[in-house]
């Protein structure tokens, strides 16, 4: 097959990559958590097999680094196909996704990452080829111009992106299963931990597991990586076994607080209490004053801080809870106190009317 650019070539992966993949789960028995979104899709995929047809088309959405490749990667495993991974980003032309649709095999599941950032012209190509099977190929120009139907093969495409909410309504409607990725639990997490130090053959209690879990952000790719980084002190300043000290230490160095927050987590909240008294304010005012990628803080920031209950997304713009005051060691402001007073009367008188 001709070398293609915008499809991961194993040869090309880094060291660490080929650990990243080592460590990921293969089968359905290993995957740990997304219950809502695995036990469906173990179904279709048993129907699909029934019935001798490629599974229907899916999407997934949720935060990035929770397991949407690798659950793509089982159900390929699961449906005994390939798969071929691309991103919307990767796909700039009607004639890339050309390219790749062409050299599916039969059944084959195509996994499209970012799928929300594809461009229009690539996106109506893409609704033939989910929809028929069939993409039309323009030959010629002006009034010589003539378009082929071209067959491809009954495929899987597996869309994923981190918000759903800004997918074209037609290409929404083409995925024949939503599923939507919620964080993981600490459970969840020290699980996944407990398996990936198993492969990484390092030694670990339980009462650390569930420490890094703690600290994960219900991320499993945050979880992973926290263990590679504790196991890399342990190397150097311990005797490679994993214990709640070395953890401690680790945490303390990556400046990762006791609720996993990490600096730029504490910035957003400071700036949103000490410069908008506490907000609303626009996502964009504060991704240009701490100099970041609105996307960055959108997507990998906002969901922990959110279910940390530390932050609100309001139709006025964010704004940060006393909590949030709490956590970083500031009064809580009087004007909160005061409203929650009144609140509570009013419940008071509510409950007595
Ligand atoms: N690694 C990443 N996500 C995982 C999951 N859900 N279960 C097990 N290992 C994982």
């Amino acid at each position: 097959m001709p070398k293609d650019d915008r499809l991961v070539q194993t040869s090309q992966l880094e060291d660490e990559e080929l650990l990243e993949r080592s460590i990921r789960p293969k089968r359905f028995a290993d995957y740990i958590g997304q219950t809502g979104v695995t036990d469906q899709l173990k179904i279709y995929i048993e129907a699909a097999k029934m019935r001798g047809e490629s599974l229907d088309h899916v999407l997934f959405s949720g935060p990035p680094g929770l397991g949407k490749t690798t659950l793509a990667g089982i159900i390929a495993a699961e449906m005994g196909v390939e798969l071929k991974i691309t991103s919307g980003p990767a796909i700039t032309r009607a004639a890339d996704l050309a390219a790749i649709v062409t050299n599916l095999g039969e059944g084959d599941v195509l996994f499209i990452d970012e799928i929300h950032r594809l461009n229009r012209a690539v996106e109506e190509v893409l609704y033939s080829a989910m929809e028929d099977f069939a993409i039309d190929i323009v030959t010629g120009k002006g009034p010589m111009a003539s378009s082929i139907r071209l067959g491809l093969p009954h495929f899987t495409l597996i869309g994923a992106t981190t918000k759903s909410g800004s997918l074209s309504a037609p290409l929404r409607d083409r995925f024949g299963v939503l599923a939507k990725f919620d964080l993981y639990t600490n459970e969840e997490l020290s699980q996944i931990l407990r398996r990936t130090a198993g492969i990484l053959d390092v030694r670990i209690d339980d009462e650390s597991t569930m420490l890094l879990a703690s600290r994960s952000r219900g991320t499993p790719r945050v979880a992973n990586r926290l263990l590679k980084r504790v196991r890399d002190f342990s190397m150097v300043m311990g005797d490679g076994s994993i214990d709640r000290e070395m953890v401690l230490k680790t945490l303390d160095i990556l400046n990762i607080d006791e609720l996993g927050l990490e600096d730029l987590d504490r910035r957003i909240l400071r700036l949103i209490i000490t410069s908008f008294k506490g907000g609303p304010v626009g996502i964009d005012t504060i991704a240009a004053s701490l100099g970041e990628e609105r996307v960055t803080i959108e997507d990998v920031y906002e969901p922990y801080l959110m279910q940390l209950g530390l932050l609100h997304r309001t139709p006025k713009g964010r704004i940060v809870t006393d909590a949030a005051y709490i956590h970083l060691g500031l009064p809580v402001p009087v004007r909160e106190a005061v409203s929650k007073a009144q609140e509570e009367e009013t419940e008071e008188q509510i409950k007595l009317w």
